[in-house]
C-alpha cells in the first residue's frame, strides 16, 4: 500500500460521542490493540502504530501520522459486519435494481485506465460498497474511502478490516479534502451520493475532485441523473419503479430506507452511533437536488475536465465519467 508522510488533518468526533461511551481498556480488533477513554484524535503512525494524542480545539495537524482514520466512530463490537454489509446492499438496490451494473461500469473505467494497483478514492462511500468491489476486482488498489456518517462508517471499518483508508469528512465544507492522506487519484469514484449537496457546492466539488485526480484519472458520478430529452417518459419509468419497491416493500422482500435506520437504532454496536448521526444529519439527510444528466456533463467541462460523458444509463440513472 502506498504511504505518505503528509500531516493529516482529523476531525474530532462531537463531545458527546465521548460521553456516549465507555471504552474497556484493551479492545481487540485485529490490528488495532489498545485505546484510551476519553481521547479524542487517533492516528496510526508511520510504522502503523497506533497512536492517541489528547484532546485539542479545533482541527489540530498530527505530524508524522501515515493515516488517521474514523476510529471514532469505529466500534469493535460488531460481530456481524457483513451481515449489515448485505443488508445495506439489499436496502439500496430496493432503489437501484441495477446497483451492480452501474457499480460493475464504474470498475471497467477504472480496469481501462489505471489497471493494477489503482489509487481510488471511494468519495460519499458509506458503508464501502464500491471500496469491497474494488479490492476484489483489483486486489493490489490503495483505496481511500469518506464519508461522514457513523454509522455507516462504522459497517465500513468493520467489514474493511484495515483493507482501505477510512476518513471521515464533510464534502459541505471546502475544507474536506485537507482530510486525506495524500494526492494524485487515479480513480474518484462516488454513487448515490452527490445528490445530497445543493448545486453551488456540487460545481465546486467537481472543481476540488478535479485537482484530487493525477492527469489522465478518471472521476465517475453515479446517480439519478434523468435524461433531458425524455422527461414525460422518464418521469412514468420512475413512477412504475416506486410502484414495483412499493409492492416489494409491502411483501416483505426487503427492507426499506426507513425500516433500515430503524433495525440499526435497536442493534446494540450501532444503536448509540445512529444517535450520533442524528447530530450530523439532524434533518435524516440534507435535501435532495437531482438536476437532469446535462447539468452534471456542463458541470464537469467547467470543472475542467478535458472528457467528459456518460458511461452507463438505466432509466432515470446515469452514470457519468469524466477524464483529467
Ligand atoms: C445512499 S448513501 C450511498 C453510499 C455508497 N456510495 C453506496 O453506494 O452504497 C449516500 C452516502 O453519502 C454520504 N454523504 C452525504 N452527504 C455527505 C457529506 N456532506 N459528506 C460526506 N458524505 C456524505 C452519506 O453519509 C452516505 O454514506
Amino acid at each position: 500500500m502506498r504511504t505518505s508522510t503528509l500531516p493529516y488533518r482529523h476531525d474530532p468526533p462531537p463531545d458527546s460521542w465521548f460521553r456516549s461511551r465507555r471504552f474497556p481498556a484493551d479492545f481487540d480488533t485485529g490490528e488495532i490493540q489498545s485505546y484510551t477513554t476519553g481521547t479524542r484524535h487517533i492516528a496510526l503512525d508511520g510504522a502503523d502504530n497506533l497512536k492517541i494524542t489528547p484532546g485539542r480545539p479545533g482541527f489540530p495537524v498530527l505530524p508524522r501520522s501515515r493515516y488517521v482514520t474514523t476510529l471514532w466512530p469505529m466500534t469493535p463490537y460488531i460481530a456481524n459486519a457483513r451481515a449489515w454489509q448485505e443488508s445495506w446492499d439489499r436496502q439500496q438496490e430496493a432503489y437501484l435494481p441495477d446497483r451492480e451494473h452501474r457499480l460493475a461500469a464504474m470498475l471497467d473505467a477504472v480496469d481501462a485506465t489505471a489497471a493494477g494497483a489503482p489509487r481510488i478514492l471511494d468519495l460519499a462511500g458509506g458503508t464501502g460498497s464500491i471500496t469491497l468491489r474494488a479490492l476484489q476486482r483489483f486486489p493490489r488498489a490503495d483505496v481511500t474511502l469518506l464519508d461522514l456518517d457513523p454509522v455507516l462508517l462504522a459497517i465500513a471499518e468493520a467489514s474493511l478490516h484495515g483493507r482501505a483508508r477510512i476518513v471521515t469528512a464533510d464534502l459541505r465544507r471546502p475544507d474536506w479534502a485537507a482530510t486525506l492522506p495524500a494526492r494524485g487519484f487515479d480513480a474518484v469514484l462516488t454513487a448515490t451520493a452527490l445528490h445530497w449537496l445543493p448545486a453551488e457546492r456540487l460545481g465546486r466539488l467537481y472543481r476540488e475532485i478535479h485537482r484530487l485526480l493525477d492527469d489522465g484519472g478518471i472521476f465517475v458520478n453515479a446517480d439519478h441523473m434523468p435524461d433531458d430529452a425524455l422527461p414525460g417518459l422518464t418521469a412514468r419509468i420512475t413512477a412504475r419503479a416506486d410502484r414495483d419497491r412499493d409492492a416489494r416493500y409491502a411483501a416483505g422482500v426487503v427492507l426499506s430506507w426507513r425500516d433500515w435506520w430503524d433495525r440499526v437504532d435497536t442493534d446494540p454496536a450501532l444503536g448509540p452511533l445512529a444517535a450520533l448521526r442524528r447530530e450530523v444529519y439532524p434533518a435524516g439527510h440534507t435535501a435532495e437536488w437531482l438536476p437532469p444528466i446535462s447539468w452534471h456533463l456542463d458541470a464537469l467541462r467547467a470543472a475542467g475536465f478535458t472528457e467528459v460523458g456518460t458511461i452507463w444509463r438505466g432509466g432515470a440513472d446515469a452514470a457519468v465519467a469524466a477524464v483529467r
